[in-house]
Formats: C-alpha cells, sequence, structure tokens
C-alpha cells in the first residue's frame, strides 16, 4: 500500500481516483474547495498548489510515495483569455510541488492531447509537442518541469474525459442526450477527432502506472479514436434517441477563444504494452458509464 496523494480530488478525475484507488492505496487529497467526496480518503485538506508558503508548510508535516497532480484550470477558452491565472496554476502549481514534495516522492503529472497542435495525429508517446493555444503551452512547460527534475517523475497524458461526479460541469455525453431527450437540434463538429475516455477507466489505468512505478512519458484513453460528430450518433443510437436532430457542422463554425487539437488521438504504444491497463471501446464504456449512473457509489453530476 503506497500514500498517494491526489491534488485536484475534487475534480472529475480526482474523484474518480478516489474510487480507483480506495482501499489499495492510503490516499490523501487536496483542493481549493472543502466539500471534497470522501469515500476512500484518509485526509483531505484545502490547498492553493500556487501558493509556495502554503505547499511548503503542508509537506513540512506530510510524506508521500507519490503526488498525481490532477489540479489545473481547465476550461481551455478562459485559459486563452486569462493567461496569468492559467500560467500560474497549470505550471507554477506544478513548480511549487515538485520543489516542495521531498526527493523520494514520485511524481505524475497529469497532462493532455492539447500539448499537439492536431495536424497529424494520431501521436506516439515520443512525438514533439506543438501546443496551438494557451492551455496547451501551459501543459507543456509544466511537461518540461516535471521531466527536467527527475528521470523517475512521470508525464501521463490524457483525452476528453467523461464520467460521473459530484458538483461537475455537464459532459458531452450527458449534453448529448438531455438535448436529443428533450428533441433539440444540436450542432456537433465532424472535424475534431480523438481517443474518448472514461474517466473511471482512466483512473483505474492511473492506478495501474503507481503499481508499474512507471517513469517518463506515457499516453492513453479510449481504445477508439472518433469524431465528436460520431460519438454523438454513437451516443444516439445506444440510447435509441434520434441521431437525426445531430447536425454536423466544422469547428471554426463555434468561434471558441481558444484553437484545437482538430486532427488528434493518441497511439498508446507503452500502454498497450504495460501490465494492468484496459483500453475500453467506445461501445463498452457506454455500457459502464449506464451502469455508474445508477449505482448509489457513484454521486450524480449536479
Ligand atoms: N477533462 C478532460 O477532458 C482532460 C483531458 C486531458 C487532460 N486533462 C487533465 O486532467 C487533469 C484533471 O482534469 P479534470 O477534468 O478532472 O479537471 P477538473 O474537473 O477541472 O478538476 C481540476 C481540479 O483542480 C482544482 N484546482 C484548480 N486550481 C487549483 C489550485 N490552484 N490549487 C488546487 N486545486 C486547484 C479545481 O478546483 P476549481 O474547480 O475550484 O477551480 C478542480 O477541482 C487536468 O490536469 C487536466 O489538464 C483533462
Amino acid at each position: 500500500m503506497k500514500r498517494v496523494l491526489i491534488t485536484g480530488v475534487n475534480g472529475l478525475l480526482g474523484q474518480n481516483l478516489q474510487r480507483a484507488l480506495a482501499g489499495t492505496h492510503s490516499l490523501s487529497g487536496v483542493d481549493l474547495q472543502p466539500e471534497a467526496y470522501l469515500p476512500g480518503l484518509n485526509e483531505y485538506a484545502t490547498l492553493d498548489i500556487t501558493d509556495r508558503t502554503q505547499v511548503a508548510e503542508f509537506f513540512k508535516k506530510r510524506r508521500f510515495d507519490w503526488i498525481v497532480n490532477t489540479a489545473a484550470m481547465t476550461n481551455v477558452d478562459l485559459c486563452e483569455t486569462e493567461r496569468e491565472r492559467a500560467e500560474r496554476i497549470n505550471t507554477g502549481g506544478v513548480a511549487a510541488l515538485i520543489s516542495e514534495k521531498g526527493a523520494a516522492c514520485r511524481f505524475m503529472q497529469i497532462s493532455t492531447d492539447y500539448v499537439f497542435d492536431g495536424a497529424a495525429g494520431p501521436y506516439s508517446d515520443t512525438a514533439k509537442p506543438n501546443p496551438v493555444g494557451f492551455y496547451g503551452e501551459t501543459k507543456y512547460r509544466a511537461e518540461q518541469l516535471v521531466l527536467g527534475h527527475s528521470p523517475l517523475d512521470c508525464v501521463v497524458r490524457i483525452m476528453v474525459l467523461y464520467g460521473t461526479g459530484k458538483g461537475l460541469r455537464p459532459n458531452f455525453i450527458d449534453w448529448v442526450v438531455s438535448s436529443l431527450r428533450a428533441g433539440k437540434t444540436i450542432p456537433v463538429v465532424t472535424d475534431q477527432t480523438g481517443n474518448i475516455t472514461l474517466a473511471s477507466n482512466c483512473a483505474r489505468n492511473i492506478g495501474a502506472l503507481i503499481n508499474n512505478d512507471v517513469s517518463g512519458i506515457i499516453s492513453f484513453a479510449g481504445a477508439d479514436i472518433l469524431s465528436r460528430y460520431d460519438i454523438a450518433c454513437a451516443v444516439a443510437r445506444h440510447f435509441s434517441l434520434n441521431e437525426a436532430l445531430i447536425r454536423p457542422i466544422a469547428t471554426a463554425e463555434l468561434k471558441q477563444a481558444a484553437p484545437r487539437p482538430l486532427k488528434s488521438g493518441f497511439l498508446m504504444e507503452r500502454a498497450r504494452a504495460m501490465d494492468g491497463i484496459t483500453l475500453l471501446t467506445f461501445k463498452e464504456q457506454l455500457l459502464r458509464y449506464e451502469r455508474e449512473q445508477k449505482d448509489a457509489d457513484y454521486p450524480a453530476n449536479v
């Protein structure tokens, strides 16, 4: 049993990590707000990872075997317009954690496919990043900090998460289901492709990385590379909803603040060869997601 600290523990991945690692590891969690969801945590504390004094004070009294850093500013359009804040959290927060955690503690930085430009995905673990938006830039700088800090630390690239959790923003799948159930027409982009990933599965795979004491860069996600339009149509078919209400559009029509990596996706060569990693097809994910939504242990998205 390892002592694992999850930062950003109230977030989508943080909550799913609590469920996935509870019982097999001694878990602590930190986040900005006090309302933690605490099924398997030994300790919860509020901690702003950008506050060096707070971070130093926190680690003075505690030691961990692993830190999984999920804390981040994740709204990519806001990162584009509030750059100072994005840099402070996504890069500065990581610098504070790695400098104060203690040399014996391994560090896992959760990163993203947004470090790539999306010109020629799917991407290998060894592909060279070239972010097109400021969120991706901050996450890439954080990757470099972590990899430059110790050869034992690791960067885990994931993409397009959805799942259950308390107090989370509505996810793409829920938006498609609720809109189609209400008979609304929805515009969905055909030119953004990637591997959609169920957060609970991603969290279990992160558990496998800890068990394997992974270091360096590794990427994983769901097994299928699909466009957002393909995903919406598959959701409509799965839930017997009206696929004709899904209107294909191009990303440019949305006029979002941040550019997106369009042709993304991961090849996942390291993950495919690693013990304990499961890559689920989208069909398998949807069956599991339906079960999670009916399970009292998985709090509803509200
Ligand atoms: N979701 C995806 O599709 C996706 C895809 C690729 C990579 N990722 C990466 O995966 C990680 C987890 O994503 P997620 O979807 O679980 O994000 P999330 O739901 O937004 O959770 C992030 C958590 O970090 C907290 N946080 C923000 N600033 C903080 C600070 N200064 N100190 C401490 N905690 C802070 C947030 O609190 P507030 O909500 O109060 O700000 C939130 O609870 C992130 O690093 C993200 O970049 C996510």
